[in-house]
């Protein structure tokens, strides 16, 4: 009893020093001193944490996470997409890894327009919108490379889940709702995602039995069964009946790419972050223009750290957009566009209380609208220290909406992330040049860009997010709120974010990000304002992060409040709390 004393005396003690940074009316973040997970579904959050308890590693939880999300998250978690995987190994060796989706070889431009030139209409609702899936290879291959323990064994949860079904909670049902007319409609959805034609209440069981049955094909046989077995023949024939133009070819040739990570150093914190066709290339050239301004000095979302964040995003989603597309058929002025003097160039432009129009950068062009956008991005830290940020995505929420007869999962429709023509932006309003321009076999460029950052060699924040084009600000908007605002992570994550991508030239703001004069004052420096996103939601950027105090190791998690599913699970020794206490005193 006295050394049970003695012991929480102690830990009292402790947990009274650990608030050195500055926490808010958010609720104080989850805690744990030995791993952490963060995901948007609970049970693959739980999964992730047993696979660390068993003994896996940080990539073995990653993969079980990955292929559990694509039977409770349908929405976004996925076989039928793809995404990208940055793994920070603890003796130091950082890895990307590419699985994102391709065109099909047989593509061109053409085929998304109409006799008069207009794009087709709900093209990204069919099966002409579906790039060849990545995602098998890329979390199979993530194992072999880099995990522990066998397929059978990371994906034993997932298959379980889809056979037998899990309750369904009110926040799962949110978007579920909202396609029940989609689901309706594909008689093969209708059956899984309805209940009798109806949508489901809380409380009801989702059972996915054609699920469970391609997952254990592959956990079986390997991404053979997937890339040339009986699921590719699936759904070769069924694009072909429906105008697709997907071929086992483009199946059986399928490949990931595993390269270098991008580096950038922001105040004194190495960014290692994900290479094109993803856009952490983007997150650092923001940082870099923007660590000549003394943020911290100029205030949270004042008026002059809003606009000189702004223009640095103006500058760098021009670059962007202008310039990346898919390495193996583009060269990405990678270098360049993070050098030091490119970033003073940009900074010697900014003038002090006036925003630089955006056609003055590059020219204007045609904006259209399309659909709401859905993508999950989850953590891992394991109790080694290795990290993995894992974002992937079948684009639109449930993807293209359509499921190849019986293997019972969403296709993406991640052809909308291409230029279809020139001069016409894409889903998410990004008006990009001629190197995103769609072509066969090439992969469109992406927004997500998985992040880790260090400090003194050791990990400090992981950190990812769903979101299209807004993924790349809301990932800058966190890094900031932690490095320049000293803000615990829930706070940092949670805080209210604006986004510029240079065009449309307005700035997208979220409910409560700015005060009416800190708006009047960007409006007299020219900024036109506008309350919600490119794709007209009230809030974006669904993010999740996990930081790593460099003093105690203690890691702190959260996940945004704007997806109401998310979970932070820890695994920590048996006196730790799950929160620490809110710090009070000023
Ligand atoms: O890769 C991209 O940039 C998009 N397909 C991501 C879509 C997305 O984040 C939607 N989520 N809300």
């Amino acid at each position: 009893m006295v050394s049970f004393c003695k012991k929480f005396l102690m830990l009292l003690f402790f947990l009274l020093l650990i608030p050195t940074r500055i926490t808010s009316a958010f609720l104080p973040p989850i805690v744990a001193n030995q791993a952490m997970v963060t995901t948007s579904q609970a049970l693959a959050t739980k999964i992730g944490l047993d696979i660390l308890k068993k003994g896996g590693n940080a990539v073995d939880a990653a993969v079980a996470i990955g292929y559990a999300l694509a039977v409770v998250d349908p929405c976004c978690g996925n076989i039928g997409g793809g995404g990208f995987m940055l793994v920070h190994l603890h003796h130091g060796k950082n890895i990307f890894i590419d699985f994102r989706e391709k065109a099909p070889a047989g593509i061109q431009s053409k085929d998304f327009f109409d006799a008069n030139g207009k794009e087709k209409k709900d093209f990204t609702q069919s099966y002409l919108s579906v790039g060849v899936p990545g995602t098998v290879m890329g979390l199979n291959n993530a194992l072999k490379r880099y995990g522990t323990l066998p397929l059978k064994t990371v994906m034993a949860p997932a298959i379980e889940l889809a056979e037998h079904g899990f309750k369904l909670t009110s926040e799962n049902l949110c978007l579920f709702h909202l396609k029940t007319e989609r689901f309706a409609k594909e008689a093969n959805v209708k059956e899984i995602f309805l209940k009798n034609g109806k949508p489901f209440a809380p409380g009801d069981v989702l059972i996915q039995k054609n699920l469970a049955n391609t997952l254990r094909l592959i956990s079986k046989d390997g991404e053979k069964a997937f890339y040339s077995g009986p699921i590719a023949k699936a759904l070769v024939e069924a694009s072909n009946l429906h105008h697709g133009l997907l071929s086992l070819n483009d199946l059986a040739h399928y490949q990931i790419s595993i390269t270098d990570t991008i580096h950038c150093n922001y105040r004194g914190y190495d960014i290692i972050t994900s290479p094109p066709p993803a856009s952490g290339a983007t997150v650092c050239e923001i940082l870099n223009i923007v660590s000549g301004y003394p943020l911290h000095d100029l205030g949270f979302h004042s008026a002059l750290a809003t606009h000189f964040n702004l223009e640095a995003m103006r500058y760098a989603y021009a670059d962007r957009n202008r310039y990346l597309g898919d390495p193996a058929f583009i060269s990405n002025p990678i270098s360049t566009i993070l050098s030091t003097t490119r970033a003073q160039k940009i900074r010697d432009g900014i003038k002090k209380n006036e925003a630089t129009p955006s056609d003055t950068i590059n020219r204007n062009a045609e904006i259209i609208d399309q659909e709401k956008p859905n993508t999950t991005s989850y953590n891992v830290i394991d109790q080694m220290g290795n990290a993995v940020v894992v974002t992937y995505t079948i684009n639109g929420y449930f993807g293209s909406g359509v499921m190849a007869s019986n293997t019972g999962f969403f296709l993406n429709n991640e052809l909308a992330d291409f230029s279809l023509k020139s001069g016409v932006a894409n889903a998410f309003h990004l008006m990009e040049g001629k190197n995103n321009l769609i072509m066969g076999q090439k992969r469109p460029l992406s927004s997500m860009s998985p992040t880790i950052i260090m400090k003194n060699n050791h990990p400090f924040l992981l950190v990812g997010a769903a979101g299209g084009s807004t993924i790349i600000t809301t990932i800058v908007q966190i890094i900031e709120n932690v490095i320049d605002w000293n803000m615990d992570i829930n706070a940092a994550v949670n805080a209210p974010r604006y986004h510029m991508q240079w065009l449309p030239d307005r700035v997208y703001t979220e409910p409560f990000a700015f005060s009416h004069d800190t708006e009047e004052k960007l409006q007299k420096m020219g900024y036109t304002l506008q309350l919600g996103s490119p794709f007209h939601t009230k809030f974006w950027g669904e993010a999740n992060a996990i930081l790593i105090d460099p003093n105690t190791n203690l890691l702190s998690g959260a996940f945004d409040n704007r997806e109401p599913t998310g979970t932070v699970g820890g695994l920590r020794s048996e006196q730790q709390p799950t929160r620490i206490c809110p710090s009070i005193q000023l």
